[in-house]
């Protein structure tokens, strides 16, 4: 990786706060008389003036984030409505109904990954509109950076599906399935992160109808708008499930089992008595809003079918530099909490794992798993 001075960083980070402050300005035309906070979305200085050595993809990383952010609140403003929306975005299925690309998906996909080649050649880049459905690339020990366009497109269909109903009424009820973003709902982000030897080490999350931006470098702390994250700490320390907020996202799964699967294991949260339920319909924000501290617990991977390297790898950042704690949903074994232990020291997290629990404290992460798995 080549070198650049000091000072060469510095002022190609206040370009890109200028840039932001400018976008902060230019989201405010269209919000039709909506209060709009503007953010600088500073580089933490803390990062910026430490020996942090990916601070260039760092800055690269927040200009492509805000960039991308742009075009989604650009549609975002103009076509808020869901009915304007489905008609306008492009929409294209990728694996089953369900599984929306839009327009602006495979736009910012294509400009993020343009803009890394160009800086970064010999980095490697998995992206989820370019991979699809095809096999997902493993990882190399070549920086590889893992982008997700657009996190939150989708919203699974899961009424139609649980209440059994006629097949071609679920069909159409499918066909008239909105997402997030496709649909006006503001919880959705643009999600860039990069991997050092096959591990995830930075991340930048940019939820732009929320204006937030989410920084986090492995060993230098993960930031909100350039505040520092403690989500995980004070009286989150000690939640146990009888106070929490349990986030759970269900995927595409469309089998009786996996479908049986998931709705028993709400069902057992809620006969345990958790305080109460969240589906979010992005992963990504999951993980930052647990990171935050204003969700207790988010798993997933009940099914067959559960996230992918895109959904983990910029939130997973974000989280365990927040403090989380983060594992498996499977039974663990002395293997296994030894293998905990060395993730909350090293997050070695497989990114292609199907299954994964994140909380605010250890021991709600347990108890939360046992009561979702039955066990
Ligand atoms: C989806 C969201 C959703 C999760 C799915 C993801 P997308 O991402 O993160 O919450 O349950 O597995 O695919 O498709 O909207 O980018």
């Amino acid at each position: 990786m080549s070198k650049t001075p000091p000072s060469l960083l510095l002022a190609a980070a206040t370009v890109a706060v200028a840039a932001t402050t400018a976008y902060a300005f230019s989201t405010r035309k269209g919000t039709g008389g909506m209060t709009h906070i503007s953010h600088h979305f500073n580089v933490p200085p803390e990062i910026l003036k430490s020996d942090c050595r990916c601070k260039q993809e760092l800055i690269l990383a927040v200009r492509l984030a805000l960039e991308a952010g742009k075009n989604m609140t650009e549609h975002y403003h103009s076509k808020g409505t869901a009915d304007e929306n489905i008609e306008s975005l492009d929409i294209s299925t990728k694996s089953c109904q369900s599984d929306f690309a839009t327009a602006i998906d495979v736009k910012n996909e294509n400009f993020i990954a343009g803009e890394i080649n160009k800086a970064f050649p010999d980095h490697e880049i998995i992206g989820e509109e370019d991979t699809g459905t095809g096999a997902i690339p493993q990882l190399t020990t070549k920086p590889t950076w893992i982008i997700d366009p657009i996190d939150g497109t989708v919203r699974f269909g899961f009424v139609s599906q649980y209440i059994h109903i006629d097949t071609s009424i679920a069909y159409k009820l499918n066909k008239r399935q909105k997402t997030n973003f496709a649909s006006g709902l503001p919880l959705s982000c643009v999600s860039i992160g990069l991997c050092l030897n096959g591990q995830p080490h930075m991340g930048v999350v940019f939820a732009p109808m929320t204006n937030e931006l989410y920084i986090a470098v492995r060993n230098y702390g993960a930031f909100r708008n350039g505040i520092r994250l403690l989500g995980c700490t004070g009286e989150k320390a000690s939640t146990s499930l009888d106070h929490a907020v349990v986030c759970f996202e269900f995927g595409y799964s469309s089998t009786q089992v996996g479908i049986d699967r998931m709705v028993d294991a709400v069902k057992r949260l809620l006969e345990h008595g958790v305080r109460t339920t969240r589906t979010l319909g992005s992963g990504v924000l999951d993980l930052c809003y647990v990171a935050c501290g204003r969700m207790d617990v988010v798993y997933t991977g009940m099914a067959e079918e559960g996230w992918k390297p895109w959904d983990y790898c910029a939130g997973l950042v974000v989280a365990m530099e927040a403090g989380c704690e983060m594992s498996h949903l499977e039974k663990r074994s002395e293997r296994d909490l030894d293998f905990n232990n060395a993730l909350k020291k090293n997050y070695e997290f497989n990114l292609h794992s199907k299954s994964m629990i994140c909380g605010v404290n250890s021991d709600l992460v347990e108890e939360t798993r046992k009561v979702v798995m039955g066990q």
